[in-house]
């Protein structure tokens, strides 16, 4: 097969927010893709970027106080801990806010805008429209920064485009008493030229309705887009015939790129955040020395998409029809995927997400190869909803990645390193059962390639623990630990330890996409180059027909290789973590300082113990002179002799107060030598941690019944 040269992204996350496990799920998605590639011999290039402009970003800005391009730079500064945590290695990351955008944004804009007479003339035509403005921050305001009473249900604070309560669609200038959010404003209508792209030109639609219904798009995907060929729902929740034109102006002031020959227009945000694709790559060519352009112009180059599905319109209509337009290569296809949930969780917020948040994954020491094995179980190659579920979380990786894959190199390893010197078998003469498994090997291997290719993992995995549980029987029926105790069954049991291996080195080439970190630990453990799809390409000699044992190639066995020590693999995930993982964040209270000060670090009952609490009888008590503080206790214990204790309570109370009175003293301190004698203990009293409060000071009384001597549990 010939190599490929693919160029691969996931979508450009709002630059508004840390990444939430959504975003982590797509790029999961697509590296396991691209590193699937890339073990087939194919040249893949696999850039994002951040997706900086548009209103939202600029009010958080100046919320924060800073720039809009000191916000998208801090938000884009702690990506790299979420990338490289989960293993998701993309060849460059950029923003659309970079210069190669703002260029490349504007170049397709004018090619857009200056298509010839003989090509059917411009697609970019101007427009006048009525919008609200707010008078008080002098901008237009967009849809989401209008809020009112919803015209059908009269329900109060609504959005400009649809109502919460009652789920109506509208256009902002219906809202009763509309206000801006911004500055709680009425705004006001104001006229204003717009830019839009002719997308109900019959090119456009000629173009789109081939491009999005020749077969390439997920059939789920492409019968979606063909509706929006039939009907449209205007903003104010009207329908229309066929494909609108789509508005992609902003007016001053907006976080953007600033239309050619247009001072004070800026491209609506999803106009330039696709174009930050080709930017991205470009910044990453240019690093390289390579050219942008002869790399584009190569007709086998190969273009594809990851997406969710809420933004499947701006990928299979808006981006294809700018692309073609301007004289450029479209995608070759895009991948579309649905949404992660968490534990049958709604829908996650798109900019916040909840229930899962992947730094604290991490930070619980949680390996990040249990989550892409995971998801890859659930994924397919639709754009259905994926639910992490924590209790299924656990089987999968518990049983399967661990019980099963691992296992089986676990149970032999051992025996080669113990009693082979590290060496695997070099014979396998009479193996008929092993050329059996191993043929079953080389004819399922293609199966699990096909799946991974056409993304459908889940298929992938299916087919894998499939063999993983035949690898398993193997290993258990043949019993190596029964085998090692036989002298005579030593040659027994080096077949088939070494025969378990090599079917554990093929179960890891097909789960290395998914499992990059522990395939390397795999190849140093047999000592030998990284896996590639060629190797399972080279177990069969003869592809069919022949019997088993004549088909495989006898390189496969390795036999006589030295292979590494074993070192344990992979840890089991625990309850414990799990838990840990979905406890919500501790709300952080103000300080509590009851009395004065927080409650002391937490004892032991043991700690408490040694602590001896026990009633005593004041049977005397007198002023000390010289201090006007304290007070000299005599206190009865029931020890058959009294103890001299000093108490600075002299200021609350009179001897007399407290002769004959009972207390709590603690009883086995050590004496301590103080100005005016021994004091042999310490009566309890409450205070305020800060004398200056002038709470006062009280001396503990139990309650009648308790006598002297008593111990205070
Ligand atoms: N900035 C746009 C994309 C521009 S592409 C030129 C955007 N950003 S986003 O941050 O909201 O979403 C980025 C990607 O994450 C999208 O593909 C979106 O579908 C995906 N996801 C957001 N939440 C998700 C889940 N809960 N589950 C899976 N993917 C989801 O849209
Ligand atoms: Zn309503």
């Amino acid at each position: 097969m010939s190599q490929r040269q693919l160029f691969v992204t996931t979508a450009l996350p709002y630059a508004n927010g840390n990444f939430h496990i959504g975003h982590i799920m797509e790029y999961i998605q697509a590296d396991i893709w691209v590193r699937f590639q890339r073990m087939q011999g194919n040249k893949v290039d696999f850039v994002g970027a951040d997706d900086t402009h548009g209103a939202p970003i600029m009010i958080a800005a100046e919320k924060a106080g800073i720039t809009p391009q000191q916000f998208v730079a801090n938000i884009a500064a702690g990506r790299k801990p979420y990338l490289d945590g989960f293993h998701i290695q993309f060849d460059n990351w950029h923003s659309t806010d970079a210069p190669e955008n703002h260029e490349l944004a504007r170049q397709i804009y004018r090619d857009l805008r200056d298509i010839p007479e003989s090509q059917g003339g411009s697609l970019i035509e101007r427009r006048t429209i009525d919008q609200f403005f707010d008078p008080e921050k002098n901008m237009f305001l967009p849809d989401r920064f209008i809020k009112g009473e919803c015209p059908k249900c009269h329900a109060h604070d609504q959005y400009g485009d649809n109502c919460e309560v009652c789920g109506a669609v509208y256009a902002p200038t219906d809202l009763i008493n509309p206000f801006s959010a911004l500055s709680g404003a009425k705004p006001e209508l104001k006229s204003s030229e717009h830019f839009f792209f002719k997308l109900s030109d019959p090119r456009c639609v000629e173009f789109l309705e081939k491009w999005t219904q020749d077969g390439k798009l997920q059939a789920e995907v492409a019968n979606k887009v063909k509706e929006w060929f039939t009907v449209r729902t205007n903003p104010d929740g009207t329908t229309s015939e066929g494909l609108g034109d789509w508005d992609i102006s902003r007016d001053a002031p907006y976080f953007g790129i600033e239309i050619p020959d247009a001072p004070g227009k800026y491209f609506y945000v999803w106009l330039d955040a696709p174009v930050g694709y080709l930017a991205s790559l470009k910044n990453l060519l240019d690093k390289r020395g390579e050219n942008y352009d002869a790399y584009m112009a190569n007709p086998a180059l190969e273009q594809y998409h990851f997406i969710g599905k809420d933004i499947v319109t701006f990928h299979t209509l808006f981006w294809p029809a700018m692309l073609h337009f301007s004289g450029r290569k479209t995608p070759n296809n895009v991948f579309v995927h649905g949404f992660l949930t968490v534990n049958n969780g709604e829908k996650m917020s798109k900019s916040r997400g909840t229930g899962l948040d992947p730094l604290k994954y991490l930070s619980l020491g949680m390996n990040p190869e249990w989550l892409r094995y995971y998801l890859a179980a659930k994924l397919n190659n639709k754009n259905e909803d994926v639910d992490f579920n924590a209790d299924d979380f656990m089987q999968r990786v518990n049983s399967d990645m661990i019980g099963k894959y691992v296992n089986i190199a676990s149970r032999t390893s051992g025996f080669i390193a113990k009693k082979f010197e590290g060496k695997l078998a070099s014979g396998y003469e009479n193996s008929l059962q092993e050329m059996q498994l191993l043929s079953l090997f080389a004819d399922t291997l293609p199966g699990i390639r096909k799946a991974i290719e056409a993304r459908d993992y889940s298929k992938a995995l299916r087919d894998v623990m499939m063999l993983t549980d035949r690898a398993n029987e193997y290993v258990s029926e043949r019993a190596p630990w029964d085998l090692s105790k036989h002298a005579d069954k030593q040659v027994e049991l080096h077949t088939v330890c070494s025969f378990s291996l090599v079917m554990f080195k093929l179960l890891t080439l097909a789960l290395k996409p998914i499992l990059p970190d522990t395939a390397q630990k795999v190849e140093q453990f047999f000592n030998i180059p990284p896996l590639t799809w060629a190797d399972a390409d080279n177990l069969l000699i003869t592809p069919e027909g022949e019997q088993a044992a004549n088909r495989i190639n006898p390189a496969a066995m390795m036999g006589g290789h030295t292979i590494n020590a074993y070192q344990h693999l992979m840890q089991r995930v625990t309850p414990e973590q799990l838990e840990a993982l979905f406890e919500p964040p501790a709300v952080v209270e103000e300080k509590v300082t009851p009395g004065g000060e927080e409650i002391a670090p937490t004892i032991s009952i043991d700690d408490f113990a040694k602590v001896d609490l026990r009633i005593a009888e004041i049977v005397n008590c007198e002023a000390v002179e010289g201090s006007t503080k304290l007070l000299r206790l005599t206190l009865d214990v029931g020890e058959g002799k009294t103890r001299n204790v000093f108490s600075g309570v002299a200021s609350m109370y009179k001897p007399e107060d407290l002769k004959g009175k009972l207390t709590v003293m603690v009883a086995n301190l050590a004496p301590r030598k103080m100005k005016f004698g021994v004091s042999e203990g310490m009566v309890l009293a409450a205070s305020h941690a800060d004398d200056k409060t002038d709470a006062g000071i009280y001396v503990l009384h139990p309650w009648p019944g308790a006598k002297p001597g008593m111990r205070i549990h």
